[in-house]
Order: structure tokens, then sequence, then C-alpha cells
């Protein structure tokens, strides 16, 4: 029978086996995935793994810190961050079309990582790469089921031939609500463990229009209060993900305060899901939404209209881009 108990001791021997001394490396995203499945893979092997976080400045408020310090904290892994927003905000720049930002961002991300992944096989030969891949992904890149590619999936795929390593997914057959509860029994924190998914590419795809520094903070001011009130009403664990999207190349007129604003709309997503490849619309309570509506017309300046989005999946995928 399945328990997280007998998952965990399971994937721990065959892991064991499988690397025997080696070295292995794990790139975390600040997501649920990596950061549970470099948590089992460290406790099979210690610090045989080191973990890397590309900081692509993309991610949502206090996420970044989150993984430097909470994740660090309990469980000890080794952990290289590379601070490289300017490098992504850089190649971003003007960048509308939401393939195109899917292609810079997996490329960038490639490349940085693979700098450090050099660095780190200079100095102690890698040998394996730890992928937090789900069975979702699997069914939806196409994996063994023949399906078409919805849309270009951002992971560690694509390292040159001189740097490839063989795969630990130990995450591979597994629905997101079993590998909560995995991490759960891990010991990792419930601000990571509870963490709803989010997509590779970060904001830069909840962000209509180009992406630069000031709509990333607005967008990040605008997510973080439907996060806290979500959180706040008890409702967190009903709903699967809640992208908040700014439609920065759209503009509307508002009163605020004494005058009269063209700012941007806000749309709130919030949608209730098994596993991401269908989901409705969470229909989440009145006056839970006029709430984050209300706070954040009020609290973020750049941002005057709040719309809520009414669309199932299919037809709708759950991000805009
Ligand atoms: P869509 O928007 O296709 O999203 O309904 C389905 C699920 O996948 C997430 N998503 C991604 N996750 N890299 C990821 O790691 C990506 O490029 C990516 N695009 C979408 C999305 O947040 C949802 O959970």
């Amino acid at each position: 029978t399945w328990t997280p108990d007998n998952i965990i001791d399971d994937q721990v021997e065959l892991i064991r086996r499988q690397v025997g001394d080696k070295q292995v490396l794990c790139a975390l995203s600040g997501g649920v995935d990596s950061a549970v499945a470099a948590a089992l893979v460290h406790k099979a092997i210690g610090d045989q793994l080191t973990c890397v976080f590309v900081d692509h400045g993309l991610l949502r408020a206090g996420e970044a810190a989150q993984v430097e310090k909470d994740y660090v904290a309990s469980t000890g892994v080794r952990l290289i961050v590379v601070d490289a927003e300017e490098q992504f905000l850089g190649f971003l720049k003007d960048v509308t079309d939401p393939e195109q930002k899917r292609k810079i961002i997996g490329r960038e991300f490639i490349r940085t990582f693979e700098a450090e992944a050099r660095k780190l096989d200079a100095e102690r030969h890698i040998e394996f790469l730890v992928q937090g891949t789900l069975y979702p992904d699997v069914v939806e890149s196409g994996g063994g089921t023949g399906t078409a590619n919805i849309k270009s999936h951002h992971n560690v795929g694509g390292l040159p031939d001189d740097l490839q390593f063989a795969l630990i997914e130990p995450l591979r057959t597994l629905f997101k609500d079993e590998v909560r509860a995995i991490g759960k029994e891990l010991g990792l924190p419930d601000e990571i463990v509870q963490r709803h998914p989010f997509p590779g590419p970060g904001l830069a795809i909840r962000i209509i229009g180009a992406v630069d520094r000031e709509r990333l903070d607005v967008l990040r001011a605008a997510d973080l209060i439907a996060r806290e009130e979500l959180a706040a009403s008890g409702l967190d664990r009903e709903v699967w993900q809640f992208p908040v999207v700014l439609l920065a190349d759209v503009r509307s007129v508002g009163v605020q305060g004494d005058g009269r604003t063209y700012g941007h709309p806000v749309v709130l997503r919030p949608v209730s899901s098994e596993d991401a490849m269908t989901a409705d619309w969470s229909r989440l309570p009145y006056d839970l939404i006029a709430k984050i509506s209300n706070r954040i017309t009020n609290e973020v300046r750049e941002i005057n209209r709040v719309v809520l989005d009414v669309t199932s999946k299919p037809p709708g995928t759950i991000e805009w881009e």
C-alpha cells in the first residue's frame, strides 16, 4: 500500500544503489517538486548532493529567500545561489511573445546552470542530475503517451553533450498531493510543501506584454495580497493555483483618491484541479474576492481595476501565456 513512508524508504534505497559514491547535482526552482526531489536525494546520499538555485528575478515576493534560508535550514542541503536577475531581464527586454519568453528563459536557465555545473564538475566530478519531474509533466510533454507538447515546458533539458548526466527522477510516477505528503514527511516547512505549483518561467508569463523590473514589482505586490488573503480565509488548500496576471499593455480609466487614473488591470485566476491537466475556476466567496480587489486597488498605485477569470481548462489554460 502507498504511504509516504514506503515511498521514501524505497526511493532512498534505489537512489543509494544508483548513485553509489558518486556526486549528484540538482537545480532548485523554488517550487515543491524540485524541493522534495532534492530533499529525498539528500536523505539518501547527504553531502554527495549539491543544489544550485538560479534566481532569475521572476519569482514571487519572498520565494528566493525561502529557498536560501528556510529550505537550507530544514534540510541541511549544500546550496549555491546564482543571482541572475539582470541577465534574465536583459534578455527579456521588449519581448512580448509568450513562446519567445519561454524560450529565452529556458535557454538562459540552461546556460547559467551549465556554467555552475561545469565549475562544480571540475571540483568534484558530477555524474548525476536530479529532476523533480512528476507524472503529469511526463504525460503533458508527450513522454510515453504521444500527446502533443502544449506549451514548451521549462526544465533542465538540453545540456551540451560533454556535460550529460544520468538522471535521477524520484517523483516520476507521482502526483502533486503525493509529493506534498512526502515533503511533509521529510520535514520540509509547510510554506514550501503546501506552496501552489508555479511555472518555471515565473512571473514573466503572468505579465501580458514585455517584462521589466517595474512591472514585476507591481505584479509581486498584487500577487502577495492575493496570496495573503487566500491564506487568511483558510481556503488555500481548496485552490490548486491562484495566478494573478498583469495586463501590462492594457489601461483603463479609474478614480482613485482624489483623481482620475489611467492604470492597469490585474486578472485573478484561482483554479481548482487535481493535476493541472484539466481545471475549473474556483468559486471563491465574493467577500474574499472583494477584499482582494479592494486591497490591491488601494495598495498598488499602478492598478485600478481587478477582474476575475471564469474560464475552465479546457478551453483556457491555467496560465495566460
Ligand atoms: P497550463 O497553463 O498549461 O499549465 O494550463 C499547466 C500547469 O503547468 C504549469 N506550467 C509550467 N510549469 N514550466 C513549469 O514548470 C512551464 O513552462 C510551465 N507552464 C505552465 C502551470 O502553472 C500549471 O500548473
